[in-house]
């Protein structure tokens, strides 16, 4: 069956703070419950950036599957997986190179902007310009159709969009093509045959969007229809040639209000993270140390919630009664900055304690990662290789 199908990737080059847990794993958890999921590990994308030091990578890739599984990543319910296990990424990334033009790969935003943001690097390699190739080989390959990012990846999943569309331009106009539609056509059964042939008529000739919608869910409906005559349809539908390639779309993650702990973006790079799993000592510690209005010198002093980042932290963690509580003592000093911090502390504490928990669970036991990953990247290959091999029908490769 043609379902929404959701991919998306993380980059192992270090520890998850808060700020992922709030920008990205919150709605992982969530999609795993509407949608199938697959989440992997981009192992080499981050070798892109860090290919003179791969230790970093062995590092965090089995800390990073603890880390999701911790925040509630459901291995019952969403297909964890490595990208590195499943070769065909690889193999589809070098043959979607051969129609890739270069030009397209210069333009992407990401690529001069990386690499000024990390100028110690030399990044004017090959595999950093085909980053976004391989991103699209990863989505592609699984035909998901809806990918979750934050904005600065839309242009990744455009890009990729551009690339499936080139493919089906070029390889879906197989020999006898139109024949071997109408021959699916009739294995429609003769009720949704007649459907079909309607929609399609009503969409070509007056570009009846409605009728488009509704063919498309004729063709997800339709159960025992092969994946070719299937393919074939959509793209007669749409007046195309055969859809071999999905084109996805991005599911825009809404921006994690997560401040780091100077009030900056929570990031790596700032120092100013408290990781997924910290220990509550040093939790305390950090934010008991943590910068406020710089106007409240002394407990007597009145400071603004606005101008201090421990207020940004309340938005997140506090109802509307202690944030009211907040605004109150804070305008007119009634309390000190580190009684205003405490139920901050409480409330992060409280949200990391489940999490500290799972994760023991997978600390004690290493072969139940182990095991997780095996099973993902054994369902992963399986769809990978799916299209693998349309895609090589297509492109002449299955010779014999
Ligand atoms: N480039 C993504 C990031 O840095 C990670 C990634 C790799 C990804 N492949 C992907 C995300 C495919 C979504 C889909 O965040
Ligand atoms: Fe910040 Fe609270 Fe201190 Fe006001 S009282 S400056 S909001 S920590």
């Amino acid at each position: 069956m043609y379902v929404d199908r959701v991919l998306s990737g993380m980059r192992p080059t270090g520890a998850l703070h808060l700020g992922h847990y709030h920008g990205v794993l919150k709605n992982w958890v969530n999609l795993q419950r509407e949608f199938e999921c697959l989440f992997f590990v981009a192992d080499w994308h981050a070798l892109t950036t860090h290919y003179d030091t791969p230790e970093i990578i062995e590092l965090n890739v089995w800390d990073m599957v603890i880390d999701w599984l911790a925040a509630g990543i459901d291995p019952a319910a969403a297909t964890l997986f490595i990208q590195s296990r499943v070769p065909e990424h690889a193999e589809l990334h070098l043959l979607l190179s051969m129609i890739t033009p270069l030009g397209w790969l210069e333009r992407v935003p990401t690529y001069k902007d990386q690499q000024e943001k990390l100028s110690d690097k030399d990044l004017s390699t090959y595999g950093f310009l085909g980053y976004p190739l391989l991103q699209s080989a990863d989505i592609l390959i699984y035909r998901a159709n809806r990918v979750p990012v934050g904005d600065d990846q839309v242009p990744h999943v455009e890009f990729t969009r551009e690339i499936a569309r080139r493919f089906n331009h070029i390889y879906g106009r197989e020999p006898g093509f139109e024949d071997k539609a109408e021959k699916a056509v009739k294995k429609l059964g003769a009720k949704r045959a007649k459907l079909y042939r309607e929609v399609r008529t009503r969409y070509q000739e007056q570009g009846d969007e409605t009728a488009l919608e509704q063919g498309k869910a004729l063709l997800e409906e339709a159960q025992n229809l092969a994946l070719g005559d299937r393919e074939r349809l959509f793209g007669y539908l749409e007046g195309t040639g055969k859809m071999i390639l999905t084109e996805p779309e991005a599911l825009l993650t809404e921006t994690s209000k997560m401040p780091g702990l100077d009030g900056q973006k929570m990031s790596k790079s700032y120092e100013n993270t408290i990781t997924l799993r910290e220990e509550a000592d040093s939790v305390v510690k950090k934010i008991r140390t943590m910068p406020t209005d710089p106007a409240r010198v002394r407990r007597t002093d009145p400071g603004d919630p606005a101008k201090c980042p421990v207020w940004q932290f309340h938005l997140v963690y506090s109802d509307q009664k202690t944030q009211d509580w907040v605004q109150d003592g804070c305008k007119n000093a009634r309390f000190g900055c580190l009684d205003c911090k405490q139920p901050v502390i409480d409330a992060v504490l409280e949200e990391q304690k489940p999490m500290r928990e799972r994760a023991k669970m997978y600390q004690e036991d290493p072969t139940l990662v182990r095991s997780i990953i095996a099973d993902g990247c054994e369902k992963a290959s399986k769809l990978a290789q799916e299209t693998l091999r349309e895609v090589k029908d297509a492109m002449g490769l299955n010779y014999g």
